[in-house]
């Protein structure tokens, strides 16, 4: 794709490295220590030629550039935050869905788009599924399988004629459990050879996953996720007929948890650590697969036990690293943390500012939340976290938010520019925008400008939409 006009320009396997078909919608950014990353090295595969590879490079290039551009920033910390990005690796997967099972490849890319690892599993007991994430810790890939079943009798006789869509064929079953895969990662430093495990846990269904990481020198993981309580795919949940304005009831809330699996018993524990229905998870990519700190969401201004509704706040949550684990994961938890602050040169976010912190009902011990209400008729889209050039703390930066604002005919959007660290003072600054934006689900961001002309930014309102 030509990232300036958005225009499609063909097809491409990455010089061949990719097999499959399909990619998850979801990757995770991993900064690997230095011991990683001369493993990496030494296992690397040769370097793959061809333009995508090359594209990718200059990407890199750009990016490094362009992140590093801040006058201000401490020489040190640039140099320590170039090194930190050349151990960046893409991790991501594909899943295929066939009459053989379900199988799962997974990728690890480095910065110049050379394919370092790639290992295929099979989904044992699975026909279908939708896996829209994973999470990476230091030893496995974690991919969380839903209790989803297909409806057989509707595939047959509605999918089949055009009368549904295949998401309308899969049922929610909440009498089954959710089953936690993990796969080894391979070329790891520790070199131990591990099996893939499949651990039960209380039912949920998760899209989104906000950051995995390992105490005990991986038999205890800690998995932090938005469930769903419940999915249902035909979203009558949604009616625009409803007469109820003072929130939903029922249907699929959604809130973040923390499971902790125990890989010596097998036994996973979940923990609700919000009250407040939350989506789009983001934390700092510098702490992927390490202890995190923060992280930050979009969620409803309801905060009630039973009634919730659509997000219209942004709320950054700091948890506990330990919270939920026992003593001597907890130590183990304390030692590792010290280290990879020592490698990646980040130390712990700094704690929340601002009125509504820390004690808001429905909220864990060890858990704060931070928040700004974006306003009546506005709704976000997946908050972005851009770290400060040269930072040394997790979450020192900005937080990105594009929002829809439904006030009426010729409502602009905007994208507001928060201080990461201090939500409730409210935004930095508001970019608003010549046009309306719809109501967005996810984002990206790059330190380069890339649309055609930035001297005269063009835009062309549609006259109309077309009607579904
Ligand atoms: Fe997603």
């Amino acid at each position: 794709m030509n990232p300036r006009t958005l225009e499609t320009v063909r097809e491409t396997r990455m010089g061949g490295q990719i097999r499959g078909n399909t990619f998850a919608a979801h990757y995770r950014i991993v900064t690997e220590g230095p011991a990683e990353a001369e493993a990496a090295k030494a296992q690397r595969r040769a370097p793959a030629s061809g333009p995508a590879a090359a594209g990718a490079t200059a990407a890199a290039a750009a990016a490094t550039a362009g992140a590093g551009s801040s006058a201000d920033a401490a020489a040190g910390g640039q140099q320590q935050q170039q090194q930190q990005q050349q151990r960046r690796r893409l991790v991501t997967f594909s899943n295929e869905f066939g009459f053989g099972g379900a199988r799962a490849v997974f990728y690890e890319f480095d910065e110049a788009g050379r394919l370092m690892h790639e290992t295929e599993h099979v989904l044992p007991g699975v026909d279908i599924a939708i896996i829209h994430d994973l999470l990476v810790t230091e030893h496995y890939y974690v991919l969380m399988v839903g209790p989803i079943k297909m409806q057989a009798a509707k595939f047959a006789t509605q999918y089949l004629f055009g009368r549904c869509s295949i998401a309308e064929c899969l049922v929610y079953e909440p009498a089954q459990r959710t089953r936690i895969m993990l796969f080894p990662r391979p070329g790891r430093p520790s070199g131990k050879v591990l099996p893939p495990r499949v651990l039960d846990a209380d039912p949920c269904f998760v899209f989104h996953n906000v950051n995995g990481y390992e105490a005990e020198g991986g038999e205890v993981l800690v998995l932090d996720a938005v469930a769903w309580d419940s999915v249902d795919f035909e979203m009558g949940l949604y009616d625009k007929r409803s007469s109820k304005t003072d929130g939903f009831e029922g249907g699929g809330r959604t809130q973040l948890v923390r499971m902790t699996a125990d890989l010596r018993s097998g036994r996973v524990a979940k923990r609700q650590l919000l009250r407040r229905t939350v989506e789009f998870p983001a934390i700092d990519a510098r702490v992927t697969s390490r202890p995190h700190g923060v992280a930050w969401f979009i969620a409803d201004a309801v905060d009630h036990a039973v009634l919730w509704a659509p997000a219209q706040s942004v709320v950054r949550v700091e948890t506990d690293p330990a919270l939920g684990l026992g003593p001597r994961a907890a130590a183990s938890l304390a030692s590792t943390q010290q280290q990879g602050q020592q490698q990646q040169g980040l130390e712990p976010p700094r704690k929340a500012a601002g009125g509504s912190t820390g004690a808001a009902a429905g909220t864990s011990a060890g858990v704060a939340v931070d928040e700004w209400f974006l306003g009546d008729r506005t709704f976000p889209g997946e908050p972005m976290f851009v770290p400060r050039p040269g930072s040394t703390r997790e979450g020192d930066g900005w937080l990105l938010l594009g929002v829809h604002n439904a006030a009426g005919e010729g409502a602009e959007g905007k994208v507001h520019i928060f201080d990461a660290e201090a939500l409730s003072r409210g935004p930095l600054a508001t970019l608003h925008l010549p046009h309306r934006l719809p109501v967005s689900l996810h984002g990206a961001w790059t330190p380069e400008y890339m649309a055609p002309d930035p001297d005269a930014p063009r835009w062309q309102e549609l006259g109309s939409a077309r009607p579904m």
